[in-house]
């Protein structure tokens, strides 16, 4: 698929799949540009997709030595050596897996500061992704439609921030907090929509059927800050890739979408 304006929606045959269709993007990416700067999300839908890439770079396939990581969102009050953070899942699923060099890695740095601090790190980090120029931005969506920790009625022009997680996101992170919600951070720090629609190209991720009524709400609903994920809509590079489960939502709402593979792209809704 090539030149598509709006969102091409490929919908895999298993997660097997999702996680190979999801891998080429990332290895297109690379083949055009092999010092792209790619945005990894966390979580545990992107884990398929990141096994797949270590086992490319494992049978050398793929080289991404001479990519630039740089992380979606982390945890406020909790460091980077804490094997809770973001900082420790990118470096247990991606950097050391893919071979990346440290150096090549930049990281929000959630550790206990002051708000203060707190605005001034999400302020840099913008100010980073600028310079850098962010290829390749993949993301998850949260049950609610949130994409990183941006949360429902964060305002599109946000920039990153020091976002509070509603309680449903704390309840489906608790897996990592010992299932427990309240010991899971109230606050994050997270590229903000702003941030992530500048990235050149965005890739979705979202399996299973919980995520298909956001899926649902983000491709196929209003392009509304209620769903963070809805200004994908307006973004004229994205790429979804989904399981049959998180594809269920538009189908049942027959907007265009059809879960399969014959017909993988939806034109943008002022298009249609
Ligand atoms: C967290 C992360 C998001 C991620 C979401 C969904 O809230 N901040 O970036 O997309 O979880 O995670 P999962 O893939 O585990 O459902």
């Amino acid at each position: 698929m090539t030149a598509i304006v709006g969102a091409a929606i490929e919908v895999a045959r298993d997660a097997a799949d999702a996680a190979r269709l999801a891998a080429d993007v990332v290895a297109d990416t690379v083949r055009a540009r092999p010092d792209a700067v790619i945005g990894f999300a966390t979580g545990r839908t992107p884990r398929a997709l990141y096994a797949q890439l270590a086992r490319r770079v494992a049978r050398r396939e793929l080289d991404l030595r001479g990519i630039r990581v740089v992380a979606l969102d982390e945890y406020v009050g909790v460091a980077p050596d804490d094997p809770r953070s973001f900082a420790a899942y990118l470096d247990a699923h991606v950097i050391r897996p893919l071979h990346i060099d440290p150096r090549r890695v930049s990281l929000l740095d959630g550790s206990a500061a002051s708000d203060e601090v707190l605005a001034e790190r999400c302020r840099a980090y913008d100010r980073l992704l600028d310079a850098a120029g962010v290829d390749l931005q993949i993301v998850g969506i949260g049950r609610n439609g949130h994409i990183g920790f941006s949360e429902p009625g964060t305002p599109f022009e946000t920039a990153t921030h020091l976002a509070r997680l509603t309680e449903a996101t704390r309840r489906d992170n608790a897996d990592a907090f010992g299932g427990d919600p309240r010991r899971v951070p109230e606050r994050a720090l997270t590229q903000g929509p702003a941030t992530i629609a500048r990235a050149r190209t965005i890739l979705l991720v979202a399996s299973g059927d919980g995520k298909a009524d956001a899926v649902a709400a983000a491709f196929d609903g209003p392009i509304d800050p209620a769903c963070p994920a809805s200004l994908l809509q307006r973004h004229p590079r994205v790429r979804a890739v989904l399981d049959p489960a998180a594809a269920t939502g538009l189908s049942r709402r027959g907007r265009g979408v059809t879960p399969d593979r014959s017909a993988p792209t939806t034109p943008r809704k002022a298009d249609r």
